[in-house]
């Protein structure tokens, strides 16, 4: 059958929602009322309203509903039960069959769901690209590209944290529209972190708290591109953040980029030939590469832009999971009036929770809340005000404290990994900071053997071709170690091994 079956909820009693069928099931005087009633039931399965496994009302709801006697609903259940279209789940009551009679309307292919008539999409709009938009479904072991562990969060520390900030905000009365900034407490949380822990000259009116980074990147593209404005990001860079910044119009120019990060004279030359208005960097650790970028890389970049007037969009994504010496400060600390600065929560805390923040001057911050106004009139003010629980109780904190060796140890045995299953195969350095290896494979066509043998193996990563803007460029594979442990690390570089060697 093609139907997607629903869930199925246990007792019928439970269903959250009446099912309104009087529309749909009309009593005409003509013929058999438990035939209209049956009919009607059919129809309703045929296009795709009433899915199988879905409990019906009762008869005497039903009957209620449709205003006619109860034994008239009793024969038409009665009547398409023994047809196969019900099944009695006894006491629980009637729902429709898991297997439906194959007629006519079983072998049209499954109608769909939501667009009753074939060209209710026939008007022009803007299509997503033709690449997967989420992770696969199922037990595959999805590779991520540098997330922290979060098995290692303790969900009861969260869910007090939520616990009191809907308590807190009930008793105020504030469970309702609010700042489209974002909550008070969470932007003078993350002012204050950003103060004490990177150097940064802000408070709580730089910043605005956004649904994830991805969502500060994309509205920072919009208030600041204008359709053919140029923007400038390294040969191998973030793909979501080219792509918000192409959908909001801007031509997207390469630059190069080596072990010390972005190479700024090419980024001089570029401004010489186009209308830049903004270079794109994570100079922490360069994404994918892991490299920070040298200091003076930095001055020289700030410069650039002071002379040709673009924006400096510093993507800081992990900034927290640094190994060896002292980090260099973010460049938005000594910089902050050229810098639209992007961080998130989703390694300090979990990406589920859906916190990024964007630090830049206040008119630029007033700018990207007039976005979220249109969009979705103000964050998730609950969340928010549960991640400020947990920065100002210290709890971040301490979880970062905790974990920090236990990735330290992870990169470590990664590294380890590596050497036992890819020595020979893979070029890599074992990265300073962040939350992941870059490989680069020595023969392309390793690449191309894994990726046709991961999916049979159950194994999904991001695309080896996703870094590289321009698609004749490095290929290479971005994975995270922080959230494999030592076991979970050698049985995936394992698995690599066996897909180049074509044994997997
Ligand atoms: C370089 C980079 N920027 C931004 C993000 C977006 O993070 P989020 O939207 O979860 O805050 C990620 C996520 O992994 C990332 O790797």
């Amino acid at each position: 059958m093609d139907f997607p079956a629903p869930p199925f909820h246990g007792l019928p009693m439970l269903r959250p929602w009446t099912l309104l069928l009087k529309d749909q099931v009309r009593i005409a005087a003509d013929s058999p009322r438990y035939m209209q009633v049956a009919h009607g039931l059919i129809h309703e399965i045929e296009r795709g309203r009433l899915l199988p496994g879905e409990f019906l009302p009762s008869s005497r709801e039903l009957a209620a509903t449709l205003d006619v006697n109860r034994k008239t609903i009793v024969t038409a259940y009665d009547e398409l039960i023994a047809q196969g279209w019900l099944a009695s789940a006894g006491t629980r009551g009637t729902m429709v069959s898991l297997s439906l009679p194959r007629n006519e309307a079983a072998t049209r292919p499954a109608p769909p769901v939501m667009a009753t008539e074939a060209d209710d999409t026939e008007y022009p709009y803007l299509a997503a690209p033709d690449r997967p938009i989420a992770v696969p479904q199922g037990s595959w072991r999805k590779l991520d590209e540098g997330i922290s562990d979060a098995r290692l969060f303790p969900a009861e520390v969260l869910a007090r944290a939520y616990r009191k900030a809907v308590e807190d905000a009930s008793r105020a009365n504030a469970l309702h529209y609010r700042d489209p900034r974002g909550t008070l407490p969470l932007r003078n949380a993350v002012a204050d972190m950003l103060r004490r822990q990177r150097g940064l000259t802000v408070t709580a009116d730089h910043i605005c708290v956004t649904r994830g980074s991805q969502m500060g990147i994309f509205l920072t593209a919009r208030i600041l591109i204008r359709p053919g404005d140029a923007v400038l990001v390294e040969r191998l860079t973030y793909e979501p953040a080219v792509a918000a910044f192409r959908a909001c119009g801007a031509r997207i120019v390469t630059v190069g980029l080596d072990e010390d990060g972005i190479d700024v004279e090419d980024v001089e030359r570029q401004c010489r030939l186009h209308r830049v208005r903004a270079v794109f960097v994570t100079p922490h650790h360069q994404f994918p590469t892991t490299v920070s970028m040298r200091p003076d890389r930095r001055l020289r970049l700030l410069d650039l832009a002071r002379q040709f007037a673009f924006a400096i969009i510093e993507d800081d994504y992990d900034h927290e999971f640094h190994f060896s010496a002292q980090p260099l400060l973010p460049m938005a600390s000594y910089a902050p009036a050229r810098i639209i600065y992007a961080g998130s929560m989703s390694k300090l805390l979990v990406p589920a929770l859906r916190i990024g923040y964007i630090a830049a001057a206040p008119r630029v911050i007033d700018a990207l809340a007039y976005q979220i106004s249109l969009i979705d009139g103000m964050g998730n003010s609950v969340t928010e005000n549960a991640a400020a629980d947990l920065l100002n109780s210290g709890e971040v904190r301490r979880q970062v404290r905790k974990t920090a060796p236990i990735y330290a140890a992870r990169r470590d045995a990664f590294a380890r990994s590596l050497e036992e299953e890819l020595s020979g195969l893979v070029d890599y350095r074992v990265p300073d900071g962040g939350l992941a290896f870059w490989l680069r494979f020595r023969d392309p066509a390793m690449l191309d053997r894994i990726e046709a043998h991961a999916p049979a193996i159950g194994l999904s990563f991001a695309p080896s071709r996703s870094y590289a803007v321009e698609e004749e460029n490095e290929r290479g594979l971005r994975i995270g170690f922080a959230s494999l442990t030592e076991q979970e690390a050698r049985d995936v570089l394992r698995a690599l091994r066996r897909c180049v060697e074509g044994t997997a």
